[in-house]
């Protein structure tokens, strides 16, 4: 069976695509490569699949990352059997896809950034996914394109804790490396400066962290 993580959101342009390529390049190299990661993108313009994938490969970026457009949910899960880890990369804006790839998923991860025009949407669609009959426990949120502002960034910690979701300790800062990095192939953790890089994974190894809690069953529920 197949671990799969979708990763939606309610606006577009948070940083779905960023965290999916992110999760796979980690995963990829995890066990000395020996996962099947898939990247499936679900984007309707089906032509933003390809193209990270490609200035990978012109960059001769290592791992190769499959990635690979998609119509819908179903031909993901007709596909996913191959595959150990499957990271659904949302459309832009929630559809009915998304309820869809939300309760096909192990875990989904919501991308959000600071501002009110971000979170507000964010636990929008975490309480609707959950009136739709996804567990809360499996919904986990990420604070992306975080600015040096330390009083912006509490307080939008703060209002995501206190929904309840889980919240990743850690989070993305917004930088034109990772921008620049995503323009040749690489993900987050790859780019040319270590401390950013670095930065990245332990907002990797945060929102890993929350992936395990939530897949670890509580007695009575689902
Ligand atoms: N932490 C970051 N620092 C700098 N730029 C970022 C960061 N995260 C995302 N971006 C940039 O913001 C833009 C949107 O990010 P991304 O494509 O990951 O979002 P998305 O949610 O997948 O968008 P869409 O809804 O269009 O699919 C991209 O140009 C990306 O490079
Ligand atoms: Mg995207």
């Amino acid at each position: 069976m197949p671990y799969i993580i979708s990763v939606v959101s309610q606006k577009g342009g948070v940083g779905k695509s960023t965290i999916a390529r992110m999760i796979a390049v980690e995963f990829a190299r995890m066990e000395g490569g020996s996962w099947q990661v898939l990247i499936a993108d679900l984007d309707p313009s089906q032509a933003t699949a390809y193209r990270w994938s490609q200035w990978r490969k012109e960059n001769a970026m290592k791992p190769d990352i499959d990635t690979r457009p998609y119509a819908s949910p179903e031909q993901v899960m007709a596909d996913a059997g191959k595959y150990h880890i499957v990271i659904v990369d949302g459309a832009p804006n929630a559809s009915r896809d998304t309820l869809r790839v939300a309760q096909a998923a192990d875990v989904v991860i919501i991308p959000t950034g600071t501002s009110r025009d971000d979170l507000i949407p964010t636990v929008q669609l975490a309480n609707e996914l959950e009136r739709n009959g996804i567990s809360r426990r499996t919904i986990v949120l990420g604070l992306n394109r975080v600015g040096t502002s330390e009083l912006e960034n509490s307080e939008a910690r703060h209002y995501l804790e206190q929904t309840s979701y889980r919240v990743a300790s850690g989070e993305l800062r917004d930088m034109v490396t990772y921008r620049r990095a995503s323009d040749l192939g690489r993900a987050v953790t790859e780019t040319w400066l270590g401390e950013l890089n670095n930065r990245a994974r332990v907002f990797f190894r945060s929102l890993m962290k929350e992936l395990s809690d939530a897949n670890q069953e509580q007695p009575g529920e689902r």
